[in-house]
């Protein structure tokens, strides 16, 4: 028997895009100090879909800025394919999508979606390539007809929209997500939670989402790690084994409605500490 091979009988991937290996944050602000995220562990195999669940204030952007090498943790390292992040990324950048979309409010959609190819392939300024990209994602997110639009003239679903669009142009093989859908309705988050599906299954990049919503994480990932409260650490790796393509109506099965109650007993018992 090979060695991946065992490995993989032992329950550990050897496929791992992203390796967070013993991850423990620390942030010191005078003589206060607050103790973040200890001793996380985790891996996201290429092209799959995982979420970090967990309660407000429990570390989960700060664990997807250590992951996108916007922060250095206190302690242990993230690899991207057993290199440090840090250097990976400067070859080729991740994509984020915040809960805030940030959009210029002088420049146009088509203009806000190419703004990140503009700075990330600045040494390559090729404007015809930035812009059939750009348009060709914000036509998969249904803006094809709001290319000129000012960012004022959208809703705020729209909005995050081009912020994901933004995002996919500057062809990023990871994508982190911070509570995107966090600030909409209801009924506008199902709809982007279901062309985010469709996206991520036309491009297979590679998704690391933030949510406290256990309904999101549940109807969007293949695992979910659910994190205690302060400080953050992985109390569970659930796999998601709902079969895709998904429809919202998989969230009446039995076995949906059975995995959002472990994940909520998983979070109760998080918040106990
Ligand atoms: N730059 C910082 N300086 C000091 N404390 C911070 C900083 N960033 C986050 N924190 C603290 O770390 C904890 C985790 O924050 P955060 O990662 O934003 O949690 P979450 O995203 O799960 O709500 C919080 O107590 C927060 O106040
Ligand atoms: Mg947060």
């Amino acid at each position: 028997m090979s060695i991946a091979r065992s490995l993989a009988d032992a329950g550990i991937t050897t496929t791992a895009l992203i390796t967070v290996d013993g991850v423990s944050m620390t942030f010191r602000e005078g003589t206060r100090t607050v103790h973040a995220l200890e001793r996380i562990s985790l891996t996201v195999p290429r092209g799959q879909f995982i979420s970090l669940l967990g309660p407000s204030g429990c570390g989960k952007s700060t664990l997807l800025r250590i992951v996108g090498g916007l922060l250095r943790p206190t302690q242990g390292q993230v690899w991207l394919e057993g290199e440090p992040v840090g250097h990976a990324i400067r070859r080729r950048p991740f994509g984020f999508v915040f809960q805030d979309p940030a959009l210029l409010p002088w420049r146009r959609v088509l203009a806000n979606a190419t703004l990140l190819q503009e700075i990330v392939y600045r040494d390559r300024h090729d404007r015809d390539q930035h812009v059939a990209r750009a348009k060709e994602y914000l036509e998969l997110m249904g803006l094809g007809a709001f290319l000129d639009a000012y960012p004022r003239e959208l809703s705020g679903g729209m909005r995050q929209r081009v912020a994901i669009a933004r995002a996919l142009a500057i062809a990023p093989q990871i994508l982190l997500m911070d509570e995107p859908f966090g600030a909409l309705d209801a009924i506008t988050r199902d709809r982007l939670n279901l062309d985010l599906l469709t996206l991520w299954g036309r491009t297979g990049v590679t998704i690391m989402f933030v949510t406290h919503s256990i309904h999101e994480a549940a109807f969007l990932s293949d695992v979910v790690y659910v994190m205690t409260a302060r400080p953050g650490r992985v109390l569970a790796r659930v796999p998601v084994t709902i079969p895709r393509p998904r429809a919202l109506d998989v969230q009446e099965t039995p076995g949906f409605v059975h995995l959002v109650r472990e994940l909520r007993g998983l979070l109760d018992r998080g918040m106990e500490g």
